[in-house]
């Protein structure tokens, strides 16, 4: 199925014969359409199968209760990329990166244990002050009365220069950070940011090469609590193969970086898009703490993950056969009325907020769940000592990706 950007999407998603139905295309999300396709397959076929797409056949499952099941059948659903990996899009056997998220245990647990103390309670605390000052500086230097792209000036500065603290990488070339995670996470294609793998694995290449530097300098240095330190010094890591290093690398870019971003410019436009809820906000600061998850939840920046069967599997009254692809939908469980209360709206002081699906569940669980809720937590602090609104004041530009769930544009204007 083809979805064009200007047929009526609720009548495509209602017609459209059930076993031709593909959430995967991109071009759903890029213009944010995807909603009524969702809600049928929650609806009529919550285990469904697609035949045809083009990313081959796969096995979407979207609702909520049936997303944790998968996310706990470890055992059975593979994360690991000698399988596929955990994105939609299978990569040439050649090209696919070791990393942690797409590994299973027992050398996932063992490399997950490296980074852990990054994100500790009493790292994070130590990282709100350099945190704060990153957010002041950045507010500081917007411009007023006049129209600019948010993600640009502040979501992707917030997180590329928290990013680079993390690495402890040069605060100076912190962009280099989101242009690699941008490299990672792009669809080949003529025009686009790169056009094949040539220019992906290029990219890697003078990636690693920066980053090969830091480890060289670190490995015979006494241990820091940085990224770069942690891995060169940790017992599961520190004998890594250069490929071994970038995936690791390229794992905690993308893990840190598309997600806090998307999720700081959704913010933004959610807010707007509810005036009642903005002007809760305003007049209740203290709502920040539960208007941060429901920010997440609400944007689901990475639409899914991907495992793959590595033996029969029954679910939702279906068998997934060993080799199958099976899509678990974040994007479609945090949507599932039968899990969360008017799942769609945004409403900033939810009594349960972190009940959702967008950080996933099980082994695999997001390590920096916690850091992106504080980054969220501070900015909203510091923006609403400052500005008392943020207005939207064109038509959001998104990801044309089928697993970021992203803002490319958002022009903004703050009143003076
Ligand atoms: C894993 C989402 C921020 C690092 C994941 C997974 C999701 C996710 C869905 C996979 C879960 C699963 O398979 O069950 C998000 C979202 C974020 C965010 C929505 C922000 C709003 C971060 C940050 C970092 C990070 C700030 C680190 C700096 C990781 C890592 C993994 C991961 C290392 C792999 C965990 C594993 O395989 O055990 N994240 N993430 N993430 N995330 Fe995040």
């Amino acid at each position: 199925m083809n979805a064009p950007v200007d047929l009526d999407h609720a009548r495509l998603a209602a017609t459209t014969p059930l076993d031709r139905l593909d959430p995967s295309n991109p071009a759903l999300f890029r213009d944010d359409v995807w909603q009524p396709y969702f809600a049928r397959l929650r609806r009529e076929a919550p285990v469904h199968y697609c035949a045809e797409s083009m990313f081959g056949p796969y096995w979407s499952v979207t609702k909520y209760k049936d997303i944790m099941q998968c996310e706990l059948a470890h055992k059975v659903l593979s994360s690991d990329s000698l399988h596929g990996g955990i994105s939609i899009r299978d990569r040439d056997k050649a090209l696919r990166l070791p990393m942690f998220i797409a590994m299973d245990p027992p050398q996932h647990d063992e490399q997950r244990k490296v980074v852990q103390p990054i994100v500790a309670p009493g790292n994070l605390a130590k990282l709100e002050a350099t945190i704060r000052e990153r957010a002041i500086r950045i507010l500081e230097g917007l411009p007023r009365n006049e129209t600019f792209n948010w993600v640009d000036r502040v979501s992707i500065e917030l997180t590329v220069a928290m990013l680079a603290t993390l690495f402890d990488f040069p605060q100076e070339e912190r962009r280099k950070l989101s242009y690699w995670s941008d490299c990672a996470t792009a669809l080949p294609m003529p025009g686009g940011l790169i056009e094949n793998e040539t220019q992906r694995e290029a990219a890697f290449a003078e990636m690693l090469g920066a980053f090969m530097t830091l480890w060289n300098e670190r490995v015979n240095a006494d241990p820091r609590p940085d990224l770069i330190s942690m891995l060169a010094h940790g017992e599961a890591t520190r004998n890594m193969t250069p490929r071994e290093f970038m995936g690791n690398l390229v794992l905690l870019i993308v893990g840190g970086n598309d997600t806090t971003r998307n999720s700081i410019s959704g913010g933004v436009l959610f807010l707007n898009e509810n005036p009642d809820e903005y002007s809760k906000l305003r007049a209740n600061p203290a709502l920040i703490e539960t208007m941060v998850p429901e920010i997440i939840r609400y944007q689901t920046p990475l639409a899914h993950m991907r495992r793959t069967a590595i033996a029969d599997y029954q679910i939702g009254g279906q068998t997934i056969r060993a080799g199958d692809k099976v899509v678990m939908w974040y994007i479609s469980g945090n949507r599932d009325e039968e899990a969360i209360e008017q799942p769609d709206r945004f409403i900033i002081d939810r009594a349960r907020p972190r009940g959702h699906l967008s950080f996933g569940f099980g082994i695999h669980r997001c390590v920096g769940n916690r850091l992106a809720e504080l980054q969220l937590k501070i900015l909203w602090e510091e923006i609403l000592q400052r500005f008392p609104r943020i207005e939207v004041v064109g038509r959001p530009e998104r990801t044309y990706s089928a697993f970021v769930h992203g803002i490319t544009n958002l022009p903004v204007r703050i009143p003076g």
